[in-house]
C-alpha cells in the first residue's frame, strides 16, 4: 500500500561542520558506503518503490551515487572487477529516485511539505536519514505493518533520558493498545519543560495526506514555520495517529558521537572486517 517514502536531505547539518560545508551530511561514509544508501536500503526492504529526494543547493552528490557511470563501468569491466560493477550497477536500479529541491531552509516540515505534489493522494513514508537503525526487521517495515492494521500515521517512538526531551519532538501517550503501539493524544516540539512523556519522535514515518494539507495551510501565513511535529499534531485531534516503539537500536549520525557508535555497530555487522576490527579495538583498550 505504502509506495513512496520522502526523504528530506535537504538541512544544513551544522553539527557536522566542516565537512557538510562542502559534502552532504547523507553522504557521511559508513564503512564504505554513504549513510543515505542504508536508509534507502530500509526503504526498499519494505517495500518502497519510489523514493522522492528533497534537496538543496551542493546535495547533487547524492543524485550522481544513483546515477549511472559508464567510464566507471567501463573501466572495472575491462580490469574484472565483476563484483564492484555489479555493485555499482546495482545502485542505479535500486529504485525509483526523484529529486525535488528545497530551496530555503525552513525547516523539516517545509521540506516535507516540498514534496506534496509527487506525493498525491496516498499514504507515504517519511524517513530522516541521519537517523540510521539497526533492527531485526526493518524499522520502516515495522510502521508499515502497524499502518496496515490500524489505518493511521504512525510515528517511530524511542525512549530517551528525560532531560533529552528538549531536543525531540516528545509525544503525550493516551493508550497502550499493546505489541509496543500507542494511540497519541498529542505531540509537543522541543519541550522546554514539563515534557508529556520521554517518548521521542525519531526518524521515521508514516503519514497520510491530510497532514500535507495540515502543512499546507499553516504555511501559507507563516512559511515554513510550521514543524512537522505541529502539523501531525493538528490532525491528532481529529483523528487516531499512533506510535510505534519499534524494536532496533537507533544511531543519530547527525550528530559527531552517533555518527563515531554508528561506525563501529555497522563495521561490526560486517563479515569481511568485524575480527580484524575487534583487534584493532582491543590494542586501543591496551
Ligand atoms: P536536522 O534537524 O538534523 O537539521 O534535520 P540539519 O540541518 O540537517 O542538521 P543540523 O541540526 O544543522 O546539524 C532533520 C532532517 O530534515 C532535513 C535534514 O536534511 C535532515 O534529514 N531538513 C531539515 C531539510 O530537508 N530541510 C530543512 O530545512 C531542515
Amino acid at each position: 500500500m505504502i509506495k513512496k517514502a520522502i526523504i528530506p536531505a535537504a538541512g544544513f547539518g551544522t553539527r557536522m561542520l566542516p565537512y557538510t560545508k562542502a559534502v552532504p551530511k547523507e553522504m557521511i561514509t559508513l564503512v564504505d558506503r554513504p549513510a543515505i544508501d542504508y536508509a534507502i536500503d530500509e526503504a526498499v526492504s519494505a517495500g518502497i518503490e519510489e523514493i522522492i529526494l528533497v534537496t538543496s543547493k551542493s546535495k547533487n552528490l547524492i543524485e550522481d551515487y544513483y546515477d549511472r557511470y559508464f567510464e566507471l563501468e567501463n573501466a572495472l569491466e575491462k580490469s574484472g572487477k565483476k563484483d564492484a560493477l555489479e555493485e555499482i550497477v546495482g545502485l542505479a536500479g535500486k529504485c525509483r529516485i526523484v529529486s525535488v529541491r528545497q530551496k530555503e531552509q525552513l525547516g523539516l516540515g517545509h521540506a516535507v511539505y516540498c514534496a506534496a505534489d509527487l506525493v498525491g493522494d496516498e499514504p507515504f513514508a517519511v524517513i530522516l536519514p541521519d537517523d540510521l537503525f539497526l533492527a531485526t526487521k526493518p524499522v520502516l517495515a515495522q510502521l508499515k505493518d502497524a499502518y496496515e492494521k490500524n489505518n493511521g500515521p504512525v510515528l517511530a517512538i524511542n525512549e530517551v533520558p528525560i532531560e533529552d526531551t528538549s531536543k525531540y519532538g516528545v509525544v503525550d501517550i493516551e493508550r497502550d493498545l499493546g505489541g509496543s503501539l500507542f494511540k497519541l493524544k498529542s505531540m509537543v516540539e522541543k519541550p522546554k519543560k514539563n515534557p508529556p512523556s520521554n517518548f521521542a519522535i525519531v526518524g521515521r514515518y508514516i503519514l497520510t495526506r491530510d497532514i500535507l494539507d495540515e502543512l499546507y495551510k499553516t504555511s501559507r501565513g507563516a512559511l515554513g514555520e510550521i514543524q512537522l511535529t505541529d502539523a501531525i499534531n493538528a490532525v491528532a485531534k481529529r483523528k487516531e495517529v499512533y506510535g510505534l516503539a519499534y524494536e532496533g537500536r537507533r544511531f543519530d549520525c547527525g550528530s559527531k558521537i552517533g555518527y563515531l557508535e554508528a561506525v563501529v555497530n555497522f563495521t561490526m555487522q560486517r563479515e569481511d572486517l568485524r575480527q580484524d576490527f575487534i583487534k584493532i579495538i582491543e590494542k586501543i583498550k591496551k
